[in-house]
């Protein structure tokens, strides 16, 4: 049986609106004149974020998905990552950004890059909304982080517990209330 929660905001929607704003900006100037972006997102946590990622960059996009294991339908981080769907199309030469909802442990986005690099992208690089640093377990670092965040467990914006909360317009903070 699943233990009773409620959810307590963290980030509001128009914070996040706003930080986002910020961070195009920064990819905008980092890819600046390439011919194409292809912007891949990691499924499923990160459909929101691309989204309205996307719609702030002012560049020729592509978009593209890669689905990676991870939590499976509970809290406990899974070590070992698999890919369980992969791009459609070829980064062959091309510009990536790879985007993640959370940096978490740090072995998905680790994990995804160096497979995503082995198939020789002209430029590789990645942003992830959120970010728990405290909880890493791999030395891997975002280039663009939208929000450190302590080690807490979020929803909301793409973001789920045990596949609920993704549609929240805002970034909360799980809080169990059968605890003392
Ligand atoms: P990592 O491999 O440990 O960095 O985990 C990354 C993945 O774990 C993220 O893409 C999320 O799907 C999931 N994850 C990490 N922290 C949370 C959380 O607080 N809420 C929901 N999912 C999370």
């Amino acid at each position: 049986m699943s233990r009773p929660y409620v959810i307590d905001q963290m980030i509001s929607a128009k914070s996040i609106a706003a930080r986002i704003e910020a961070l195009a900006h920064d990819i905008h100037a980092a890819f600046e004149g390439t011919d194409k972006l292809v912007v891949v997102g990691l499924l499923r946590g990160s459909f929101v974020f691309i989204a309205d990622l996307v719609r702030e960059l002012d560049l020729p996009v592509e978009v593209d998905f890669i689905e990676a294991s991870s939590y499976g339908d509970g809290m406990e981080s899974s070590r070992e990552v698999r890919i369980l769907k992969d791009l459609r199309g070829t980064i062959e030469g091309r510009d990536v950004l790879i985007v993640e909802d959370i940096v978490d442990t740090g072995h998905t986005l680790s994990h995804v890059t160096d497979y995503l690099r082995s198939r020789h992208p002209a430029r590789l690089k990645t942003i992830a909304l959120l970010d728990k640093p405290a909880r890493r377990e791999v030395d891997f670092r975002a280039d663009w982080t939208g929000f450190e965040i302590p080690d807490a467990f979020v929803v909301g914006y793409g973001i789920d517990f045990a596949q609920r909360n993704r549609n929240l317009p805002y970034i909360g903070q799980v809080r169990f209330t059968d605890e003392a």
